[in-house]
Order: C-alpha cells, then sequence, then structure tokens
C-alpha cells in the first residue's frame, strides 16, 4: 500500500511541464473521437514507436483499442480552447473545428498543430486506472510553431533560454 494519495500525486507529476496533445480516432462504424493528454512520450527510435496513457473511465478508451489507430496532434500556443474542448464531456467534440483524415489511418488531423504522428496500435499493456497504447508511427507532418505546455494545471507558453 501506497501512502502517497491523489493530490501528492497531482502535485509532484503535475511539475513535469508537458506538450498537450489530442490523441483522435475514428471507429470501424466512422465516429470521431478524440481527448486530450500530456501522458504521451516517445518511445523508441527504431522501430518508431510512441504510447499514451488513456484512462479506461473515459469515453475515448474502448474506442481506441477498438480502432487500433490513432494521431498525436501537438497542439501550438494559441491552442488551449481546443485542450479544453477535448478534455470536456462535450457531445461532439469536432463541431466547428477544422481537420481532415490523415492518409495513413484515416484518423482526424486538427488544422493549425505543430506537429501530427499517424500510429498504428501495436500493443495495449495495463498500467494501473490507466492503459498504455503502443503506437507505430505511419505518417508524420510538422510545422514551425512554438507548443502548447501543461505546468502545474496551468497553460504555459516556452521560455528561450
Ligand atoms: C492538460 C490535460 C491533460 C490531460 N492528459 C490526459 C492524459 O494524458 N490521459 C488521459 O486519459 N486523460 C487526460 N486528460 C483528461 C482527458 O482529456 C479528459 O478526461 C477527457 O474528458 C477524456 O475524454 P473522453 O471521456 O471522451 O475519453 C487531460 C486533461 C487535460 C486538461
Amino acid at each position: 500500500m501506497s501512502d502517497i494519495g491523489k493530490e501528492d500525486f497531482r502535485k509532484v507529476m503535475g511539475s513535469f511541464a508537458a506538450g498537450v496533445t489530442v490523441i483522435t480516432t475514428v471507429t470501424p462504424d466512422g465516429r470521431l473521437v478524440g481527448l486530450t493528454a500530456t501522458a504521451f512520450s516517445s518511445l523508441s527510435l527504431d522501430p518508431p514507436l510512441c504510447l499514451v496513457c488513456v484512462d479506461r473511465r473515459g469515453g475515448s478508451h474502448d474506442a481506441l483499442a477498438v480502432s487500433g489507430k490513432f494521431a498525436v496532434n501537438m497542439l501550438a500556443a494559441d491552442q488551449v480552447e481546443l485542450s479544453n474542448r477535448f478534455a470536456s464531456r462535450t457531445e461532439d467534440k469536432f463541431a466547428g473545428v477544422p481537420y481532415t483524415l490523415g492518409e495513413a489511418t484515416g484518423c482526424p488531423l486538427l488544422e493549425g498543430v505543430i506537429a501530427s504522428a499517424e500510429c498504428v496500435v501495436t500493443e495495449v499493456l495495463p498500467g494501473g486506472d490507466h492503459s498504455i497504447f503502443v503506437g507505430a508511427l505511419r505518417k508524420v507532418t510538422s510545422h514551425e510553431g512554438a507548443p502548447l505546455v501543461y505546468f502545474r494545471a496551468a497553460y504555459r507558453g516556452l521560455v528561450d533560454g
């Protein structure tokens, strides 16, 4: 038994500044799904793999498991609204949001992001109340621009050193 409480956990994990992503997918019956996620990481260079940790209790979890693919949308500094929208329980998160469907996977690619990666799920690993989705990168894009950063429960910008 750990004596680390939820507040302690949030405080320490929130001290790790992270870029903000929106993970999107499309289910076999054509439903578009997405959630805001900072628990994203590069995993392997050869083969090219990344991972994202998704709450098993969220609506997107099973959609990701069933579709077996996802797109990572790395948000730009001016996309706070998009981050909040995809972190909400909004019925249709994509309403009014400009996007295209990726060539490699058909997953939604949000406009205005600084980078995106289309992935095919290779493994779904257990991780407490989350699952770890491992994705093999199939197609990537990147653009100029500053990232949206999340640190200690607030959105931030990058400070140049
Ligand atoms: C900045 C930020 C980062 C988040 N990171 C994650 C994450 O890494 N994994 C996760 O499962 N939820 C994360 N969330 C919470 C989900 O975005 C939120 O619970 C969302 O409503 C889930 O959508 P769903 O119920 O449609 O799956 C984050 C929320 C915010 C605001």
